[in-house]
C-alpha cells in the first residue's frame, strides 16, 4: 500500500513509524512531515492544510489511502475532497469534524445524545456573556468554541476574573475568531483521562487510554497548552469503566453525529474528567491526540496500517489489537516562550537520529533542518518516550534521555506521571 501522512508534529511522527513497520507498505510520503519523518518517508514540502496540494500528491504518487493526523486540514474540508474525487482516506468529514471544531456542536449533539458533561451556557454577544458571569460566585471554565490550538480554555476560580477573560475571548478575540461564541462551563473535579476509538462509520474498536498533561508547568500550573506529556499503562482504566465509556459516551455520539447526517469515519478522541459523579465529557477530538499519539502507537503490537485500513473500509468489526503491557511515557521539550509566543530557530543538539532502541523513541515536532543543523521551527519541539515495566521505569529512562538534549530555553515538566 502506498501511504501519505498529512502533518508534521509529533503525533505524525509516531503515526509514521508505527505505519513504516506495516509489512503490507510499499511506499510511505509525508506532507510535510519533519525531520524525524524523513528518516520513514519521502517528505513533500507545504502545508498540512493545503487541500489542493494534498489532492494532487495523492494523485501524482498513485497513493492508496491517506492518514490525516492534525485537526486544520480536517476542519477545513480535506476528507470531503478526497472522497469527491474518489480517493481514500481516514478521517471525518468536515461536517463531522466540527465536534472538534465547534465546542457549540459538540455540547448540543451531547445535549441530544444525553452524553454526560459539564453544564454549560453558549453566548454568541458579550453583554449576556458578562451578565451570566456577574450573577455566578462559583469556579467557571471558558471555553472559545473554535479551534485555539489547546489553549482556547480557561479555568477560572475568581468569577470576577472570568468578565475580564470573556471580554479578551469575545470582545478582543484573542483567540480569533474561535472566540466568537464563548462557552461557560460549570468547573469539574476530578482526574483526566484520554480515551480513543476507531471509527468506521458503524462499528467502533477502543484502543488503549492515556492521561495527557495539559499545564505548562509542574504541580499543574501555568496556563494550558497542546500538551507537555502524557503516559499510557495497561491499567489507566479498569475495564468496566471503558466499557462504561464506550456505552455511554462514544456509542451515542457516533450515533447522533450519523443522525445529524454525517456517519463518523476516523480517530473519536475523548477527554473526559473522572468525576466523583462518574466520567463527564470535557471535550471530543476528532483525531489521535497529541502527545497521546506518541505513548498509545508505540503500546501497538499490531499493525496500525491495517487497523486503518479496516476503518476506511467499514471492515472495523472484525479488528483486534494486541497491545504491548508495558508502560509507556513521553515528555516534551518545548521552545521558549511557548505556549504564547514560541522562539523559533534555536539550535538543538544532543539529540540521536536513529532509532535503534524499542524503549526509547525521539518524536520531532516543532523541528527542521538548515544547512545539515537542526533547529526549532515550533512551540513543542520533541517528544522523548521511554517504556518500561512500571511507570517509574519509564519515567526514568525518558527523563535520562532528556538530560542530553539541549537548547536554548528549553522548557520541560519534571513532574509527568507524578503524583497520579
Ligand atoms: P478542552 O480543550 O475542552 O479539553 O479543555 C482543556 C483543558 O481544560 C482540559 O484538559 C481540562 O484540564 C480543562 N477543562 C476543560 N473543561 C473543564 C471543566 N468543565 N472543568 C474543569 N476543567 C476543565
Ligand atoms: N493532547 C491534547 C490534544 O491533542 O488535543
Amino acid at each position: 500500500m502506498r501511504v501519505l501522512i498529512i502533518g508534521s508534529g509529533g503525533r505524525e511522527h509516531a503515526i509514521a513509524r508505527a505505519v513504516s513497520k506495516s509489512p503490507r507498505l510499499t511506499a510511505l510520503y509525508a506532507l510535510p512531515g519533519n525531520p524525524g519523518i524523513e528518516s520513514v518517508a519521502t517528505l513533500i514540502p507545504g502545508k498540512a492544510d493545503d487541500i489542493p496540494l494534498a489532492l494532487e500528491v495523492a494523485r501524482k504518487e498513485s497513493i492508496d489511502l491517506t492518514i490525516v493526523g492534525p485537526e486544520d486540514p480536517l476542519a477545513g474540508g480535506i476528507v470531503d475532497a478526497f472522497q469527491q474525487a474518489g480517493l481514500r482516506v481516514f478521517g471525518p468529514t468536515r461536517e463531522a469534524a466540527q465536534l472538534e471544531s465547534d465546542k457549540a456542536y459538540a455540547k448540543k449533539l451531547m445535549r441530544i445524545a444525553s452524553v454526560p458533561t459539564a453544564d454549560a451556557r453558549v453566548f454568541t454577544e458579550y453583554a449576556p456573556a458578562r451578565a451570566y458571569l456577574a450573577s455566578r460566585d462559583e469556579p467557571v471554565v471558558l471555553k472559545a468554541a473554535g479551534l485555539a490550538r489547546g489553549k482556547g480554555v480557561l479555568v477560572l476560580d475568581d468569577p470576577a476574573e472570568a468578565i475580564v477573560a470573556a471580554e479578551r475571548i469575545m470582545c478582543d478575540r484573542v483567540f480569533g475568531d474561535a472566540g466568537a461564541t464563548l462557552l461557560v462551563e460549570e468547573k469539574l473535579i476530578g482526574h483526566e483521562v484520554s480515551v480513543f476509538a476507531i471509527v468506521d462509520g458503524q462499528s467502533i474498536y477502543m484502543l488503549e487510554s492515556a492521561r495527557d498533561h495539559k499545564r505548562l508547568l509542574d504541580g499543574d500550573a501555568g496556563p494550558n497548552t497542546g500538551g507537555m506529556g502524557a503516559y499510557s499503562t495497561a491499567d489507566l482504566l479498569p475495564e468496566s469503566i471503558l466499557r462504561e465509556i464506550e456505552t455511554k459516551v462514544v456509542v451515542p455520539i457516533v450515533d447522533a453525529v450519523h443522525s445529524d447526517g454525517a456517519p463518523f469515519r476516523g480517530v473519536l478522541f475523548v477527554g473526559l474528567m473522572m468525576t466523583a459523579a462518574g466520567p463527564k465529557v470535557l471535550e471530543f477530538n476528532v483525531r489521535f491526540g497529541d502527545p497521546e499519539a506518541q505513548v498509545i502507537l508505540p503500546r501497538m503490537r499490531s499493525d496500525l496500517l491495517d487497523l486503518i485500513d479496516r476503518a476506511t473500509r467499514g471492515k472495523l468489526d472484525s479488528a483486534a489489537v494486541d497491545w504491548d503491557p508495558r508502560a509507556a511515557l513521553t515528555v516534551t521539550l518545548a521552545s521558549p516562550g511557548y505556549p504564547d509566543q514560541p522562539k523559533t530557530g534555536l539550535e538543538i543538539a544532543g539529540l540521536p537520529m536513529d532509532d535503534n532502541r524499542d524503549d526509547l523513541l525521539f518524536f520531532h515536532a516543532g523541528i527542521k533542518r538548515e544547512n545539515g543543523k537542526l533547529l526549532t521551527a515550533g512551540g513543542r519541539v520533541l517528544n522523548v518516550t521511554a517504556l518500561g515495566d512500571n511507570l517509574a521505569n519509564a519515567r526514568e529512562t525518558a527523563y535520562a534521555a532528556i538530560e542530553g538534549v539541549r537548547f536554548d530555553g528549553m522548557q520541560y515538566r519534571r513532574d509527568i506521571g507524578i503524583g497520579r
